[in-house]
This record gives C-alpha cells, structure tokens and sequence, in this order.
C-alpha cells in the first residue's frame, strides 16, 4: 500500500495515538518510515496545549506541503490542534487531505480510504460509551522495553488555563478488561515497564458504577505477569486518594516515582486555576507519598505567570519547591488559550518579561535541586531496567531506575530489558553516568 510518515508533537496521549495509527495503516498494508520524504502518507498527530507547539505545526505543513508538487503524497493533520481548529486548517490549506481530532483514531484507516476521492475533516465527539478504545498494538512496541497503555480518554476537569478538555472531550473510563488484554499482549511481545496514561488517572471508573477504582487497576495490572515496572500518568493531586497511596508501600514492582502536577504554591492561584486543593492538601499527600515508599521521587508541572500572580505568589511556589524538592519539573510560562475561562482574567495578566524572569528563577533552582539530589547518588549502586543502546555513545547503553532517572554506563547492547546493578560514577542535572557494579543494589 505504501509508506506511512507520522509525526508526533505534544503529550504521552499523542505518542499513544501515534502508536494506534500505525497500527491500524500496517494492518491496512502500509509500512512505517522514518523518512518523510519517502512517505506516501504524513500524518502530523498535533498538541495546542500551549502556543509554541502549535505554531510548530505551521512549520511543519510549510515543509510537507511543498512535496506534494512533485510526487502524489497524502497529507494528513490529526490531534488536539485539528480538534480544536480544524475548520480553519481545512480551509487556510486546501492541500491537506484530511483533518481528524482524537476521537477519530480508531477510524483512520476508513478515513485514508476516503480520502483518495474527497477530503475529509472529521472532528466528531463520539459519545462515551460509544468510543471504541483501538486495540491493535503499535507496531514499534516490539522490541521495545517500556510501553504506554491508555486507561482513560478525555478529562472532565475544568482547570481554567487547559484547553485539554475543548480537544480530548469527556472523560471515558477503558474497560479494566481491555486493559489487561493489551497489557499481556504487550507483555507477550517483551515488554518489561508498563506506564498507564490518562489526564487523571485517579478518577479512572469513578463515574461508571461497578467499574474498580484506579486503585483496583493498579493491582491488577501489577500483579500481570511479567510486568516488571508499573508506571502511570497524570495524577490530579485533588483525586490522590489513600487507596492509591497504599499502593506504594503494598506493591513492590509500583516505581518509586510519581508525576504529581502542582502548577502554583499558592492557594490563591490555585483557586483561580480551579485546581480545588490546596497548597496544605498537596503537602499531605506528598508526606503520605514518602511514608508509603520512603524513597519515592516526585516531579512536578509548573505555570508561571498565571493571570493575577503576584511577587507572594510566585514566592509560595519557589518555597513549594524547597519543601517538597521536586526531582525534576516541566514549567512553561502561562500561554493563553482560545476558548479557556482563563481568557476572562485577561485584565489580570502578568506581563511577559516577569513571567519570564520568574519561570528562569524557577528553572535554575529546579535545576541546583536536581544535581544536589543526583550528586548524592554517586558511589551508590542502583538498580536500572536497561532500555538499549545510548543514541550518542557506542558500547555505551542507557537506562532508567525506579525513580525514573536515567543512567548510562558502558555495557553490551544484550542485556535490553534486564535488571541491572550500577554504580553511579557521575551526575549531571538530568542524567547520571555509572559502571556495571559487582554488589547488588540495595533498594
Ligand atoms: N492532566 C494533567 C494535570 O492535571 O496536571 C496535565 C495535562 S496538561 C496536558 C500538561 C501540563 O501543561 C499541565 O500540567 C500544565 O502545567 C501545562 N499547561 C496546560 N495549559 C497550559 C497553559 N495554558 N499555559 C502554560 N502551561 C499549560
Ligand atoms: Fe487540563 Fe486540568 Fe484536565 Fe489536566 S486535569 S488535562 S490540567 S483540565
Ligand atoms: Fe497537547 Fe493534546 Fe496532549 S493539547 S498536551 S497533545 S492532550
């Protein structure tokens, strides 16, 4: 049938997609290629979560389209920017072919069909019930160690600068069957670290009755055989329940590490956010978090900027990050976003320059926390799942621990997927160096 380009901006739900796309093409006969400019399909899965990753995808088309004077190749603009604005990317680029949100994934195939006679744009909210979660298995999950498994589509949450619900929709809660069935296949195929994704985990089958909590998910999937490292993402840290926090000191392949966005420290900012914790709640849960599994590492997101914080509230964030030392966090300067209830606090808006100055003066901070807490690590030995061969350096191969940090240390390309014993030689901010250690780690 032919080549399959796709490129995937955005979050883990996209790379997901992705994943799902490609699977449905190679049953359809196509192969996937690395190369765009020997595709005779391009899909580019977008993300409008803020400004900048959407411009890429104007970028991208201004690369893509110009092929298609020379040879017959199909153009596709898929995700949460074609979600949201796909009226006028169909109309600004007559040369795309086709135009699909989220919810049309698991009609790709049909949709590629249709469009050798007519263009298409489908950006259709399907409802709950009625979506069908894909389950064909990404084609590129062979041979590979880790793997995404998709528990939720969709978030029902309101926070006031996310546009996330406008493009994903409601949230819908995967049969826990389903899961299970992709996660032994996954297993089956050599996969050793499963990470379960959602926007919001924790209320995963709140709203179905009779479906098991995100908590019953968890032990579930855990107790797979074969399932090595269990991961999961996003935590809302206003649905991090107790059952799921036991779960850190009951289930030992659980990774020591959890994603828990916090945005603000401040308890007035998070109230405009409508994030409905406080900075108090939060803290709870990280000391519950530590007492369930001492050794967790926590990371976080972060918004500078937010419309109406002041000098004191971005101090409360800067304190937050000295209480809890994060690990490591992703912070963006706040980006307004069509459609958002954040938009009506527009009077409200910090200007660029401060929200700039204050997210480098968080930036440089995070980054002193994350070397103090890597240089602790050397001369220590730590346990790693290797994932393969390091991309910049041969005879070299990269891992990560339970806490997610990522080694590299010298070893044979072989031992993929195993555990494995390192001592950490080196820290940088973001990575550690290490050698192959003759004792055992002790955690
Ligand atoms: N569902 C997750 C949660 O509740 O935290 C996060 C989802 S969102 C896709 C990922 C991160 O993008 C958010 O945690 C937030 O920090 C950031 N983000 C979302 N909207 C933003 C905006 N308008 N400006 C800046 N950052 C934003
Ligand atoms: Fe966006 Fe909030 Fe939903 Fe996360 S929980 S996706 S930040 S609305
Ligand atoms: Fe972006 Fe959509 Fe994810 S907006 S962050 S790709 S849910």
């Amino acid at each position: 049938m032919g080549r399959v380009y796709i490129k995937t901006f955005g979050c883990q739900m996209n790379e997901y997609d992705s994943g799902k796309i490609r699977a449905q093409l190679q049953s359809a006969g196509f192969d996937a290629t690395e190369d765009m400019a020997d595709a005779d399909v391009v899909i580019v899965n977008t993300c409008s979560v803020r400004d900048k990753p959407e411009q890429k995808l104007h970028s991208f088309l201004g690369r893509v389209l110009p092929q298609k004077r020379v040879r017959p190749v199909v153009v596709a603009v898929a995700g949460c920017v074609a979600q949201m604005d796909g009226d006028r990317i169909y109309k600004k680029y007559p040369n795309v072919d086709l135009v699909f949100g989220p919810d049309a994934v698991p009609r790709v195939r049909e949709m590629l069909d249709a469009a050798r006679t007519r263009r298409i744009l489908d950006t259709e909210f399907l409802a709950g019930s009625d979506y069908p979660f894909p389950t064909d298995l990404d084609p590129t999950a062979a041979g590979k160690v880790g793997a995404f498994v998709t528990i939720q589509k969709g978030c029902d949450n309101k926070c006031t600068f996310c546009i996330v619900p406008a493009t994903r929709g409601a949230e819908v809660s995967r049969p826990a069957d389903e899961v299970i069935r992709e996660v032994r296949a996954l297993v089956d195929q050599g996969v050793r670290e499963i990470t379960l994704i959602g926007q919001n985990v924790n209320s995963y089958g709140l709203k179905v009755p009779g479906m098991p909590t995100f908590a019953d998910l968890l032990r579930q999937v855990h107790d797979v055989p074969g399932v090595e490292v269990l991961r999961f993402t996003t935590s809302h840290p206003r649905d991090m329940g107790d059952d799921v926090i036991r779960c850190w000191a009951e289930l030992p392949r659980l990774a020591s590490h959890l994603h828990l966005p916090v945005q603000s420290g401040s308890d007035r900012v998070l109230r405009r956010m409508k994030r409905f914790y406080t900075r108090a709640r939060y803290l709870e849960v990280v000391a519950g978090l530590r007492s369930a599994r001492p050794e967790i590492a926590l990371t976080t997101d972060v918004i500078t900027g937010f419309p109406g914080e002041t000098d004191a509230d971005f101090e409360e964030t800067m304190s937050l990050l000295e209480e809890v030392r994060f690990h490591a966090s992703f912070s963006f300067r706040y980006s307004p976003r069509p459609g958002t209830p954040a938009l009506r606090l527009e009077a409200d808006a910090v200007p660029e320059e401060v929200a700039q100055r204050r997210l480098e003066r968080f930036q440089s901070r995070q980054r002193q926390i994350q070397l103090e807490e890597h240089a602790r690590l050397v001369g220590t030995t730590v346990r790693v799942l290797v994932e393969g061969p390091s991309a910049h350096d041969e005879g070299v191969v990269c891992g990560r621990t339970s806490t997610f940090k990522m080694v590299n240390f010298p070893a044979p390309a072989g031992l993929q997927g195993t555990h494995t014993h390192v001592r950490i030689t080196r820290a940088f901010a973001n990575t550690l160096r290490g050698e192959l250690a003759d004792q055992p780690a002790v955690l």
